[in-house]
Order: C-alpha cells, then structure tokens, then sequence
C-alpha cells in the first residue's frame, strides 16, 4: 500500500509537505542516543516498574515511534534519567524540561590502557613487589564492582576456595550468555552483568582488560604466576578476600556512556563497597561534570557510601592531561614498579649493550643474524627519514629478510612500536633493534619476536659498529627479568598530568600506584583450556586505579564504618613521596615530581589503615563545589531533590580551593600580601587516642609564604573535629606558574600530610 502511495508523483508534495510540519518532532533527523539525567532518585521510580517520567517519553514523541519510547536505559536506584534514541530538537526539548538536569549525546569512553600507544602496548608488569597486604586473611564482605570489559571466570585468580557465604546485602545477579551461565558465578566472583546495548553478549572478557583489572584489585593468590615464564612469583590482588562483581560495558570500539552509567546504577544497588572504573572520555572532549557519565554516576554513588575510584588517563606527560576530576572520584595516576625487563644487544664485535624488550624467542647467544640500518634498507624513492623510522612502505622488504634491523623511533609520526615490529616480521627480519629517547622506553610485549629498545648513547654506538664494520652481525639475547632496580616508583610518562583543565582549584590526579608491567590474570589463548592459568604484563592507569581500589577495599576492611572521603583522605595523607633510594619521587626525565603528576604520593596502604586524622569531604562540600564551578541553583536543586539545600550567597570559581578536600589547591594567586588567600580545612580525630595534640610542620616552596593557624590543634574526649586555616601569598619574587609544597601535621606516631599546589598568576 505505501508504495503505491510513493509512486505517484503527487504524494512527493504530500511527503515534503508533511516532513515540513512534522520537522519539529522528528522525521528529518536521524535520532542518536541519548542521556537524559534527572538528578537524585524519587521513591515513586523505585516501586514503580515503568518509572512515570517514561510517560516523559511518551508525550514528546511521535507516536509511531513506538520502539523508541521505550527507551534503552532506565536509571532509578542511585539517580534517575533514562537514555533513548531521540533527535537534536527532542534532545533539546528535553533539556527544557523542569525536572532534568542534563541531556548529553551517549559518549563512547576509551580503556585506559595501552592500545593505541605504542610504548604502552602489550606491555607487562608486575604486581608481586608491590607492598601486598598479607596480614588481613579469608574472605571479607567487602565487594567490589568492576566496570570493565567483563571477566574470565575460569582464571585461578577468581577461585572462591576458603570463601564464606555471599554476604546477604548482596542483590545482584549472575546474568547468562551463550559462553557464561550461572556456574560461572561462585563466592568470590558473585555478580556478572553486561549491556546488550555496549554490543556485550555475556560477561566473558575476550579483551583482557577487565580480566586484568578484576584480578589486580582482588584476585586470589595463585603461586607460580607468570607471563610464559617471566615475572614468576605469586600474583594476588589487593585484597584477595574481596567479592568481585562485573559490569561489562565496553566492546572492542569502546565504552558506552549510557551502559556505563546504568552499571553504577545496578552496581550501587546490588550493593557493592567500592567501584573500580579504568575507563576515561577522551582527553580532548571535556564536558564538565553534568555532562560525564562517569562523574554524575561517581556523585550519587559517594552519597550513597559507595567509593568509586577511576584512572588519570594515559595522555602524559603533558599537563592538564589528568581526566575523572570530579572531588568525588578517587583519580589515580601510574608509576613504574622496581622491576624491568632487559633484552640485551651483543654486537658482532663482542660489545654488549643493555636494551629492554619482552619476548618469547628460543633465540640464543651463539646465533648472530646480519644487522643493517633502516635508513640504508630504504624502499626506492623513499625519503631517508622515513626509511629510518621504518615506517609503512618504507623499508625494501627484500633488503631485511633474514637480518636484524635498526630503526629510529620518530617523534615526528604516530607510529607504534607494534607496527615497526609487524612490518618487520611481515618481511621475515630476524629481530628489531628500536633507538628511542631514554625516557620514553617501556619494554613491549613482542610475542615470539626478538625485539631489543635502547637508549641514543647505545643507539650511537650500533650505528657507528655498522658503518666500520664489513659484515655487521648481531645477537638479540632473551629477555631477563631485573630485579629491585632503582629508582622506582618513578611516575609513569604515559600517566596523565594535572592540573585539571575543567577546575585548577582542585588538586588532580590524586594519588599514585603502580601501572607499568603490571602482572595479573588475562584471557587465555584461544586454544588453551579454559582454565589455563594465564597472566599478562600490561601497563596504563587502568593497571594503577585497581591498585588503589584493593587497597581502599583493605583500609574498609579494618575500618569498616568509615565513609568514602574518609578513605580516600587516608590514601592520601599517608602517601609516600619518596622512592627506593630515599629522595622524593622523580619523573623519567629524572626530576622531582609534582603533586601534578603524583598527586598525594604513592600509595601505601598499610600506613591508611591509621591515618590518625581524616578530611571529611561531605555531600555539602560537593553541592557547595557544583554552585562554586557555576551551576545555577535551580539545576543543583535537581540534583539532588530531597535536600533543601541553597547556594552561598558568594560564588565564584575560587572559593573551590576551600571545600574540605585532604590536598589544597589555588588557581589563581596575585603576588603580595593584599591578595593572600585563607583556606580553612577541618580534620576528624580517628586515631586511638582521644586526648591529643597535633603539631604542623610546613614545607614551602621559595616564592610563597605559607602559614597555619592555629599551630596546635588539640584533641579531646569531646573535640574530635577542629578546624585550622592555611594562609597563603606569593612573595614580589616569586616566578609565574605552579608552586608546590605540603602542610604536615603530627603528634609524634602519625603523620598527616597534606600537599597543595598554588599558581602565581
Ligand atoms: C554451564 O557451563 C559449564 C561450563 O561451561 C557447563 O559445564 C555446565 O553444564 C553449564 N550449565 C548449564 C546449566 O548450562
Ligand atoms: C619532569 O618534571 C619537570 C619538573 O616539573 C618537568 O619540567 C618535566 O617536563 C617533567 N618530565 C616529564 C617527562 O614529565
Ligand atoms: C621455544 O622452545 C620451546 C621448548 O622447546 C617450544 O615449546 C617453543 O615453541 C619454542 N618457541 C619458539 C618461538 O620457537
Ligand atoms: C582526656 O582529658 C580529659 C580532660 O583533661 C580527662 O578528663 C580524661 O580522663 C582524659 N582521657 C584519657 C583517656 O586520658
Ligand atoms: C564530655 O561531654 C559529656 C557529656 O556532654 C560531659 O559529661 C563530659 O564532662 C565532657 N568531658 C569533657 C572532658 O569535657
């Protein structure tokens, strides 16, 4: 019937006429998908199975539409919202409307590990030598939610051997798929859920990714883990007494916002602790917290006492890389561990040169292959730099058949070192010899292919070997796993640097942990038994945020009362700034690093466990920051409908700095002592003693004055909070830019450390 409809010549006027009338609503756009966030909670969603602002839906579109009404997701436990296909003009209808705060296009989140960056692919890592907790045993209520790529249940890392009952707070579920049913489930990994609209068909993890991250936060001990041999030892998450839950919300393209934000819903109702999140948006797309699944999901899961810790992101080492902002979120950057990885160079001539390298190969010291330089293997008419830098197309492939090649890695060109390495196995070379700036080294997982990264000076010395040498030979010995190297922790050059672009009034990242050939439980091969024990080094703040979810979930163990903030603030005041051989923490290019790269410091969780004091950052710090960044009074009201809260009178940007955050930061300071800055904060007593007193000690920078008043803050049988305010200016001489130090008080066993950041306009 329509078609005969379409075919006369007459009905196109209709057609056009009518699409014209009906613009408004729909028709001549494609609909997209959709958040739209509603803030807080309300009873009637929750007893309600269709929720009444599905009737939202009903009433702005077309009724044919049918399908779409129904929208994809619906969000009722923590927030309220939904995600559906709308067009731009319902989307913007939406956003009208009283009751919504924000509508936002479904953003597509990335992982945060490696993949796409060369230095940081299939990198390993290891996780045995981080400070791992062994005086808490058995298993514990504690759950922890993993947002993530799903899980390979059959890894030892997620046996439930010696485990209790399931604690009965728990609500969730097991889902099923095609590869995953309910035995699958057991008492250590009690929940699995994935997001059909993610592109997910079942919890099973075919990426690694969550695997990986599941088994560091809280995987079980297994003895004798290894990656095919390398970093042997026992590998065990942070708290291997956890429950583990996952909420598969990523496919191989990415991360749906929409899914995400519906597994904090189910994660929070299920009743998870904590929720481990080492997915991030892109560093180049900022939307500001209400547009964020991640952060408006964060908020309501800390109002309802769940923590939710998230990784920097990978985009160092530039500053203002540092992505998952919110106060809310525990943001966590990546530092490298006191283990590397050598795969070491003997050239023809005897000489022996250390470069680093994970692979496979049967190759020995008694087999020398020829060695020749890319620039003088060049494809014809292929600039020298090209051919230098091995890129695609470049190199003669009948040139490097059979030999070990030198290649330069470009800074010029976005080439991964996996790619060099394909090209090379492609033409049948016999091994790769990568020349790269010191800093930028992380050994990569090259499979069965020898692959050997040196440094420039040792770069120099192959070259000069080749150019005076006849028939230039070469031997790529297998790699060697180096133990207790130093310094270590150094921050990460991939992990991503504060301050935050969105507000530089809060200090970001916030801690430290390690990320850089981490070793924990991944995807078997395709061909191996299910249940084959596999572990795999990989690198990226996806590998540091579980680090620092295991070890909240350990401090939660021991203090099972405290909130959130109350953790995170232990983190942080307990963090170590100095390394393993006793000066402050340096970046790779060997300097001191800032608390915008290492936040508080790194990690050290048997030291949170006692903090002595706490900063308590409350849901009215949180609201107090929303109208302080610039959200109208109305859209905060939404937020959160229950609490009748108003805006301070004053607001502005600034006065972010003075929410009860354990570090301090001012984005904005004018030199002299008119334009000094007052910070109050207020600590909690949560150490044994009640009757106490705490000293501070400061560390200024050279160009500011810093000072605390009061002095001493005194502790007793009732005083178990009291305030002190930090003042701040910066001296006539002092430099333009970011000065650091840390404010520490201490009654004579704890230490309470709090760094902050100020710049000098
Ligand atoms: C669930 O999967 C396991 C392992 O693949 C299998 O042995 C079992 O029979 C399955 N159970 C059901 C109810 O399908
Ligand atoms: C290391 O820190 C110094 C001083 O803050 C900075 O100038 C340098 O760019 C940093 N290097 C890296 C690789 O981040
Ligand atoms: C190396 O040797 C082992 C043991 O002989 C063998 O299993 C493996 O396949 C070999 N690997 C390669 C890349 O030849
Ligand atoms: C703490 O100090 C108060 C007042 O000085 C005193 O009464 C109380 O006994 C002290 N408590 C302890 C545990 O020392
Ligand atoms: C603490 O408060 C209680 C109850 O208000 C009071 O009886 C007690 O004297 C107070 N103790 C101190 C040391 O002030």
């Amino acid at each position: 019937m329509s078609t005969t409809y379409f075919s006369s010549s007459s009905s196109l006027i209709v057609i056009v006429f009518t699409s014209l009338l009906f613009a408004s609503i729909s028709s001549l756009q494609t609909p997209k998908h959709y958040v739209v966030y509603m803030g807080s909670p309300v009873e009637a969603d929750l007893h309600n199975g269709e929720a009444s602002y599905f009737q939202l839906l009903d009433t702005l579109l077309p009724r044919e539409e049918s399908e779409r009404s129904k929208g994809v997701h619906h969000y009722k436990h923590a927030f309220r919202g939904f995600s559906a296909m709308l067009t731009e003009e319902e989307a913007a209808a939406f956003s009208e409307h009283d009751e919504v705060v924000s509508v936002f296009e479904d953003p597509m989140l990335q992982l945060h590990t490696t993949r796409s960056w060369d230095f940081l692919e299939s990198l390993s890592g290891v996780a045995s030598s981080f400070p791992i907790y062994n005086s808490f045993h058995g298993s514990s209520d504690i759950i922890i939610g993993v947002v993530d790529t799903g899980i390979w249940p059959e890894s030892p890392s997620f046996n439930d051997k010696g485990f209790g009952e399931i604690p009965s707070k728990w609500k969730g579920t097991c889902m099923e798929g095609p590869d995953f049913n309910k035995s699958h489930c057991n008492r250590k990994l009690i929940g699995a859920r994935y997001y059909t609209s993610a592109g997910a068909k079942s919890a099973r993890d075919a990426n690694s990714h969550g695997t990986h991250t599941a088994s560091t936060a809280a995987g079980a001990h297994v003895n004798g883990a290894s990656d095919r041999g390398l970093a042997r030892g026992t590998a065990k998450g942070g708290q291997p007494g956890c429950r583990i839950a996952v909420y598969k919300v990523c496919n191989d393209d990415g991360c749906s916002g929409s899914a995400l934000l519906k597994a904090i819903d189910d994660a929070v109702n299920d009743g998870v602790d904590l929720i481990s999140i080492s997915i991030g948006l892109n560093a180049a797309s900022r939307p500001d917290y209400l547009s964020d699944p991640i952060a408006i999901g964060a908020f309501h899961a800390e109002l309802k006492g769940v923590m939710v810790i998230a990784s920097a992101g990978n985009d160092g080492p530039d500053p203002s890389t540092v992505t998952n902002v919110a106060p809310w979120i525990v943001t966590v950057a990546a530092s490298t561990i006191d283990r590397n990885f050598q795969s070491s160079v003997i050239l023809g001539s005897g000489k022996v040169l250390r470069g680093a390298g994970i692979h496979f190969s049967n190759a020995t010291r008694s087999k020398a292959y020829p060695l020749v330089y890319a620039r003088n293997v060049a494809a014809a008419s292929t600039p020298f730099e090209d051919a230098r830098a091995c890129l695609p197309g470049a190199l003669d492939p009948k040139k490097i058949a059979g030999k070990v090649v030198v290649c330069v890695m470009s800074s010029t060109t976005g080439i991964t070192k996996r790619i060099i390495k394909l090209i090379l196995e492609d033409a049948g070379s016999r091994g790769l010899i990568l020349i790269n700036k010191k800093e930028k080294i992380i050994a990569f997982d090259s499979g069965d292919f020898p692959v050997s990264e040196v440094d420039m000076v040792d770069g120099y010395k192959i070259l000069k070997y080749i150019l005076h040498t006849k028939n230039p030979t070469v031997t790529i010995v297998p790699t060697v796993e180096i133990k207790r190297t130093k310094p270590a922790p150094v921050v990460a050059i991939f992990s991503s640097r504060g301050p935050a672009s969105l507000t530089e009034n809060i200090l970001k990242p916030d801690v430290m942990a390690p990320g850089v050939l981490i070793l924990a439980a991944v995807t078997p091969p395709e061909n191996a038994k299910r249940s084959t024990p596999t572990y795999g080094l990989r690198s990226g703040t996806s590998m540091s945020c579980p680090h620092v979810t295991g070890a909240a979930a350990f401090v939660k163990a021991f203090r099972p009362s405290w909130t959130p903030s109350m953790i995170k603030s232990a983190l942080m005041t307990t963090a170590i700034q100095y390394d393993n051989m006793r000066r402050a923490v340096t970046n790779t290019s060997r300097l001191t690093s800032t608390p915008h790269e290492t936040g508080a410091g790194e990690i050290n969780p048997h030291r949170a466990i006692n903090p002595g004091l706490v900063f308590e950052t409350t849901a009215l710090d949180y609201l107090q920051f929303l109208c302080y960044f610039g959200y109208s009074q109305k859209t905060i009201s939404k937020t959160l409908t229950k609490a009748n809260f108003i805006c301070p009178q004053k607001v502005s940007e600034d006065l972010i700095s003075t929410i009860n955050y354990p570090s301090i930061s001012i984005g904005n300071l004018r030199r002299g002592q008119r334009y000094q800055k007052i910070i109050e904060r207020t600590v909690t007593n949560v150490g044994p003693e009640k009757n106490v007193t705490y000293v501070a000690h400061i560390e200024a920078p050279e160009g500011l004055v810093v000072k605390v008043t009061p002095k001493r803050l005194v502790f007793g049988e009732n005083v178990s909070k009291v305030s002190f305010k930090v003042w701040f200016y910066g001296k006539t001489s002092a430099s333009k830019g970011y000065h650091h130090g840390s404010l520490e008080w201490s009654d004579g066993y704890h230490l309470v450390r709090t760094v902050f950041s100020v710049k000098i306009k």
